[in-house]
């Protein structure tokens, strides 16, 4: 047989294949995602093995580490005292509160750095929901949809006050990208940009990270308003949504088990799209890699650049930094 048509001409050494690679990984890629909380030491996260609950001053040294790397952006998630949490999770728009303290730390010591902040209830509300809960006339818990837009408004122009440059709002009320740009607008914040947490999956992935906040919510799950994990059209509605109101960035979360949505989001806007490698996704490669059984290094690499060609611009990811540093030593 004579064979003419060989691929493997295009993979025959490092070179060539450095030269026909169709996607490649970069610290401007990613935003680092940071837990902090008001304590003086850094905390190791049990559910999350190599990434701590930070001190205020560790925050700072982790993001500075990570910038100086050519990291962009970070985004905060905080660990709230339990004797802070309410109903109507008021902690969250405390213009002295750990999240506006933290902003303002950074954003004084490294004013490049661009400071993401979630916007969401999860971390301050007694239940653990993102939004406000309130128990129906059956004795059901119903998460209230335009009374928690108010609160959420209120979170977002302090945390702009307070210097924040994205607000990233997770918590997936119908509505809130219109009223964050108004209430954001109506603040003198303009310039404030939003990264809509557009298809967030109501997804068992997200088990480690309610263990980092210790935010599980105390009863109920989180499917009246986080998606179904079997359904991608609905991730088309929630996209005409968030453009329609005004969305900077748009996201998909989580990103490994969705990269389909990725693809999706990625040929109907012109916006950004941002895909989020969550906490569970980086437990499983840390567990898998921790007896040897999986290359932690290529499995990291692997599925990030799964992620990016897929179509995803940014990367939220807990492993932002290891690459960032692979990067450098040119061994990624
Ligand atoms: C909550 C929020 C969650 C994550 C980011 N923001 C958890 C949830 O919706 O229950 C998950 C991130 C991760 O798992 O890494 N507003």
């Amino acid at each position: 047989m004579q064979q003419s048509i060989r691929p493997r001409r295009n993979r025959r050494n490092p070179a060539i294949r450095s030269m026909i690679k169709e996607t490649s990984l970069s610290p401007a890629d990613f935003i680092y995602p940071l837990f902090l909380h008001a304590g003086e030491a850094n905390e190791d996260i049990a559910s999350m093995p190599g990434c701590k609950r930070w001190s205020l001053p560790g925050l700072v040294q982790e993001a500075r580490e990570a910038h100086d790397l050519g990291i962009p952006a970070v985004v905060l998630f905080p660990a709230i005292d339990e004797s802070l949490k309410t109903q109507g999770a008021e902690e969250c728009y405390n213009p002295v509160g750990l999240i506006p303290e933290a902003i303002r730390l950074l954003k004084h010591e490294i004013p490049t750095l661009q400071v993401v902040t979630d916007v969401a209830l999860d971390p301050y509300n007694s239940e653990g929901h993102d939004g406000l809960v309130v128990e129906n006339a059956q004795g059901e818990l119903e998460i209230l949809n335009d009374e928690t837009i108010e609160v959420l408004c209120k979170q977002a122009v302090c945390q702009a006050d307070a210097g924040a440059d994205i607000v990233a709002p997770s918590d997936m009320m119908d509505g809130r990208v219109g009223a964050l740009r108004e209430a954001l607008d109506n603040a003198g914040h303009e310039k404030v940009a939003i990264m809509s947490y557009t298809a967030k999956y109501a997804s068992a992935y997200y088990g480690p990270f309610r263990g980092a906040l210790d935010s599980a919510p105390k009863a109920g799950d989180k499917k009246t308003y986080q998606m179904e994990p079997a359904n991608s059209r609905e991730a088309l509605r929630e996209l005409a949504l968030d453009e329609a109101e005004g969305a900077d960035y748009v996201m998909v979360k989580p990103a490994g088990a969705y990269l389909d949505i990725i693809s999706l989001l990625r040929d109907h806007t012109a916006l950004p799209v941002a895909a989020y490698q969550v906490s569970g996704e980086y437990l499983m490669i840390k567990a898998g890699a921790k007896d040897g059984w999986i290359n932690e290094k290529a499995v990291v690499i692997e599925s990030l650049l799964g992620i990016k060609r897929a179509g995803a611009d940014i990367i939220l990811s807990y492993f932002a930094k290891d690459v960032a540093t692979w990067y450098h030593d040119r061994s990624l």
